[in-house]
This record gives structure tokens, sequence and C-alpha cells, in this order.
């Protein structure tokens, strides 16, 4: 495994940095809105998983409305409390491990591989170090059974930029956002085809100029991909 410090960083500090901030007053029965918008638009598409994968999902209540709706359901997320929360409210409904997308105690084992049919990951690609990226969707896509799908919740800005973390004062933490989407590099394989996007603008309602950078900066957009590979490809045939 390749190290990389903001990984590290997450692993040790700023995961439980993010959850003190922000969950700190969090209801673990009631699923927070993101959330549950983001399980409306996945049951918009008739998808209805049994096997679920969350990573960076912090205390895991999207994975305990699967559960409850009898999915077989694991979260991988960096930060140690969040696990710990989670664990301490939904017991054994779900199973959580603390880790990074890269590094991490289920895809080390290996005995997952193909056997999710829904992986999620919500706001957490442009935190991933880009030392590690590569080997996060190796990760993901190891793990995510033929027809499966992955839905990804990300920025979407006009030029691919980097925000410094300005929480993290000792070291140069940064949220990675990318023009050709963290889905894009999925779709790039052919091994992934997008089944359904949402895209909207924070704050904002209505038509937005080109040239407003700045708006574009809090775009965003979800992706629900499809994975096959053996579908998305025409067999050429030989000339007569
Ligand atoms: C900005 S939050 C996004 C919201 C989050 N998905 C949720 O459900 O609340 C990013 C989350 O991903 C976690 N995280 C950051 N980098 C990670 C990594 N490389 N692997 C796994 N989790 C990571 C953080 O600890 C945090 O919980």
């Amino acid at each position: 495994m390749k190290s990389s410090d903001q990984d590290r960083c997450y692993l040790n500090d700023e995961g439980d940095s993010f959850f003190a901030r922000n969950m700190g007053q969090a209801d673990p029965d009631v699923l927070r809105p993101k959330k549950r918008e983001i399980a409306e638009r996945i049951a918009s598409c008739g998808l209805q998983p049994m096997r679920v994968i969350e990573y960076g999902c912090n205390y895991g209540d999207l994975l305990k409305h699967y559960a409850e709706q009898g999915a077989e359901c694991y979260g991988i997320e960096a930060s140690g409390d969040a696990v710990e929360f989670g664990r301490k409210h939904y017991a054994s409904a779900i199973e959580l491990i603390q880790g990074s997308i890269a590094d991490n105690a289920l895809n080390r084992e290996g005995g997952h591989c193909g056997f999710f049919d829904l992986a999620i990951i919500d706001d957490v690609f442009c935190w991933v170090s880009r030392e590690t990226l590569m080997q996060s969707i190796a990760n993901i896509d190891a793990v995510l059974a033929e027809g499966g799908h992955l839905f990804i919740r990300e920025f979407f800005p006009l030029r691919s930029t980097r925000n410094r973390n300005h929480h993290v004062k000792d070291q140069e933490i940064y949220c990675y956002k990318l023009a050709g989407l963290h889905a894009g590099v999925f779709t790039a394989s052919e091994n992934y085809q997008v089944l359904a996007r949402h895209s909207w603008i924070d704050d904002h309602d209505g038509w937005v100029d080109g040239k407003d950078e700045h708006r574009f900066e809090s775009r965003w957009v979800d992706s629900i991909l499809r994975k096959s590979t053996q579908d998305y490809f025409a067999t050429a045939q030989p000339p007569a």
C-alpha cells in the first residue's frame, strides 16, 4: 500500500474532528435529510439493494435504513469516533469498520469480492488523497457485483480545483474537485454506464452565468452508475 499523509490525517485526527464538529447533535434514530434524499434517488431508479456497502459512511444512519429493509450492510469510515457511535446505537444491525477506502480490513481480507449490489460514496472522494485515489477506486470496483450499482455524490466544478481544508492548520489537506468527475474515472473504463444523474448548486435556484466560476465551485452531482464487465461491448465482426 502506498502511504498517504492525507488519508492518515483523516484516520488519526480529521475524521474525528469532522464528527465532533458536525455530528454532536446527531439523533441516531432519525435518518439525516441528505441521506434520505440519497435513499429516495436510489429508490427512484427502481433499485432495492440487498447487500450494501458505504465508504465514508460516518456513523452509518443510511446503512441502518437499508438494514431495516432487510439488506446486509457494511460501512468503512475513517473516523474511529463515528464508528464507535454507530456501533453503540446500531449494534449488530450493520457492520462498521474503521479504515480508509484504500486500506481497510474488508478489502484486505478479500472475502467480499463481487459481493455487494450497491456501493455508496457520498461526498468522500474529494477528501481522498490523490496518492491513493486509484487504489480506492480499485477497492470499490473489487467488491461490487456484476450488474451492481454505484452511487456517487460529489462536486461538479467547471475546472478541476483543490481547496485547502481550513480546519487543519498543521498540514496541507485538500478537497479535490474534478471537472471530469470521480464518476468519470469509472465510466472511462467502459465497465460502468450512467443510469441517472442529478445536479444542483448550493443555495441557488435558476440560471448561472458560465463565467461565474465561483458558483460552479459549489455545484454538485449525484451519479448512479451500473457496472458490467460484459454488457457494454459490441462484439466486432471480422471482415467478410
Ligand atoms: C465530508 S464527510 C461526507 C459526509 C459523509 N459521507 C456522511 O455520511 O456524513 C466525509 C466523510 O468521509 C470520511 N473520510 C474522509 N476520507 C476518507 C477515506 N479516505 N476513506 C474513508 N473515509 C474517509 C470522513 O471521516 C467523513 O466521515
